[in-house]
């Protein structure tokens, strides 16, 4: 088994993790100076196995680091390739791995390719996806507003964005291109980087026709959500190109690659699934329909039964329940008092739900992808217009409160020692939301992932063995997972009210974690009465009959 299979990732946003130069903003020695909090091989850390560090190269930071104008280097703002290098050898030494982010989609309009390009009779005239004309070729939108297409003063033609006028697309039908990104990926591979984060994968190429989109006028949506994306993205040519490049990444032992597939709402949810081919195209294909699920045993038990079913027997499942680009988990899924008061601490019912999902993530079958501070509940905290960083946040308020809120510093002490500078976006302390409040705390967050993380790490039923989904009441969220000698039955009650379950057919041998330390659980006639949001991993006895069934 891989460890991109059974280990867990941590994804790190670099300028709020830990600053070491006091400039305010988190940077390569300052993550290194926290490794030992991630892995320090004792369940006394948290006890990750990888970290997806999002973008460090030189960039002028309009979209904070998706903008590359340099793929083979680190900006100064994070430091040197040297620390680069120490920080790859310093988690190696403690078995972590890194995944670099790999923005090849498009770059910075400051990149020597895009600024080469802009120049009539440039050699890479073709790397970018240019239309001559005096009018705008169709009705593609960017994402980030506004037309997809922009006007070139100097080369007097239009250029194609998926996202900022500053973050020109590639043309991935150049075999330069292809070439240039080979080299660029090869590059950190034999610097020893452990895999890649491909960001926004499924739009590397567009149709060459230019037709335009379908819209649904009456949708109220922004213009680019009203938009059926059929001629802009998920082309039928990324497929081959997803063999080649996973070709490039199997060339060194034990890489991989795992690929943000950007889609909508009202898109097929097959979509992510079919990047990963017949085990040959992604090694992961991110799934996100977590961070659109409702708090709903119901709607969590649908997207696991459907995600299983679309990646077949060759390919591996992931799951997450937030990232840099969305809400934080915890505000989204918060105790309605929770929703205004972004200062205070979580309501015991938000942390209650977050104790839930952190097991429901940590026991699937499956990698679990984490963001960084989740494991302390840190929340979202909108920021204000004047201190907002986000491109998406400033074009669109008040409509949209932009990415800041679930970018702030890693809260690692009150007063915080993210940085003894003002930092790059407002901190606002939470009473018991940090590292220290909770680090000695039996029964804090963070106890529990640590809990979780280390338990699964020992236990191959956990990481390896079968998932089978099991009949429960509607609330409960009730499946097993399987591996000689070992039978573990899992059980979250979303409910806030106490559910009785009926274990007929199992014999609970031992508990192995319980979010509600206070709460042991009482059987009695083989049934169990769970509490209001309590999530258990109950061993059970591998030698009772098979056909398992907990019931109301
Ligand atoms: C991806 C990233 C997001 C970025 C965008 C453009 O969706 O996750 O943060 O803004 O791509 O690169
Ligand atoms: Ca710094």
């Amino acid at each position: 088994m891989n460890w991109w299979q059974h280990g867990v990732v941590y994804q790190i946003y670099p300028r709020s993790f830990q600053d070491s130069n006091n400039d305010g903003i988190g940077d390569l020695q300052g993550l290194i100076s926290r490794l030992d909090y991630l892995n320090d091989g004792t369940p006394d850390s948290l006890g990750i196995d990888a970290i997806w560090l999002s973008p460090v190269y030189p960039s002028p930071m309009l979209d904070l680091g998706y903008d590359i104008c340099d793929y083979q280097a680190i900006d100064p703002v994070f430091g040197t390739l040297a620390d680069f290098d120490q920080l790859l050898q310093q988690a190696h030494q403690r078995d972590i791995r890194i995944i670099l982010d790999l923005v090849a989609n498009h770059t910075s309009d400051q990149h020597p390719w895009f600024i080469d390009s802009c120049q009539p009779g440039s050699s890479k005239a073709d790397w970018y996806l240019w239309h001559d004309g005096n009018t705008c070729p169709n009705n593609w939108q960017a994402c980030f507003g506004g037309s997809g297409w922009s006007w070139h003063p100097v080369r007097k033609a239009w250029y194609f964005h998926s996202f900022l006028p500053q973050q020109p697309d590639l043309n991935w039908r150049h075999p330069e291109v292809q070439q240039a990104i080979q080299a660029v990926m090869e590059f950190w591979l034999a610097r020893g980087v452990d895999g890649f984060r491909l960001d926004v994968v499924n739009l590397f190429y567009k149709a060459r026709d230019l037709q335009n989109n379908p819209t649904d006028w009456l949708k109220p949506a922004r213009p680019y959500d009203r938009q059926r994306h059929i001629h802009d993205r998920d082309q039928p040519e990324m497929h081959e190109l997803l063999k080649q490049m996973r070709s490039w990444v199997d060339q060194y032992p034990d890489r991989m690659m795992v690929g943000e597939i950007f889609i909508a709402d009202s898109d097929d949810a097959s979509l992510p699934a079919s990047y990963c081919g017949n085990g040959d195209e992604l090694h992961l294909a991110f799934n996100l329909a977590f961070l659109r699920a409702p708090f709903s045993a119901r709607a969590f038990r649908a997207v696991i039964h459907q995600w299983i079913d679309l990646l077949g027997h060759e390919n591996w499942p992931n799951y997450t329940l937030s990232n840099h680009d969305i809400k934080r988990h915890i505000s989204r899924y918060a105790a309605h008092s929770d929703r205004t008061q972004a200062e205070q601490p979580p309501h015991k019912h938000s942390l209650e739900r977050a104790r839930l999902l952190a097991m429901l993530l940590l026991t699937l079958r499956g990698t679990p992808f984490l963001y960084y501070g989740e494991e302390i509940g840190m929340p979202e905290q909108p920021v204000s217009l004047p201190q907002r960083q986000d491109p998406v946040g400033k074009r669109y308020w008040p409509f949209h409160p932009g990415r800041d809120g679930c970018r702030r510093p890693m809260m690692w002490q009150i007063p915080n020692t993210f940085s003894s500078a003002a930092s790059w976006l407002p901190e606002r302390a939470i009473e018991g939301t940090s590292v220290t409040d909770q680090s000695h705390d039996p029964d804090s967050l963070l106890s529990w992932y640590r809990h979780l993380i280390w338990l699964r790490k020992r236990t191959p039923a956990l990481y390896r063995g079968k998932l089978k989904l099991i009949g429960s009441p509607d609330e409960v969220l009730a499946y097993e997972r399987c591996e000689q000698p070992h039978r573990l039955l899992v059980l979250l009650n979303f409910s806030s009210q106490p559910q009785p379950v009926n274990l007929h057919h199992h014999a609970v041998m031992r508990c192995l974690a319980n979010s509600h330390a206070s709460a042991a659980p009482a059987y009695r006639d083989g049934s169990l009465l769970l509490e209001p949001l309590q999530a258990l991993i109950l061993e059970i006895n591998p030698d009772f009959p098979q056909r398992a069934s907990v019931a109301p």
